[in-house]
């Protein structure tokens, strides 16, 4: 599974760092930093909680 980063719809809400730290990094100013997120097998739930988890819908689930 990947996330789908979309960096302008990006808001600093970082919802999605407070469900998954380790997964949605944040740069200084709180936004996600570029780049879509390799979601490593068995974190596909925390992951996609975090995802859902952003206001602005800048982080997309792609599920192969
Ligand atoms: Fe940005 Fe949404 Fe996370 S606005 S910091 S991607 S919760």
């Amino acid at each position: 599974m990947r996330i789908i980063v979309q960096n302008t719809k990006c808001q600093g809400h970082a919802r999605c760092a407070a469900h998954a730290p380790h997964i949605f990094k944040l740069d200084d100013t709180g936004y996600i930093l570029p780049g879509n997120i390799e979601v490593a097998e068995g974190e596909e739930l925390t992951a996609s909680r975090g995802a859902r988890s952003c206001p602005e819908r800048a982080l997309k689930l792609d599920r192969e």
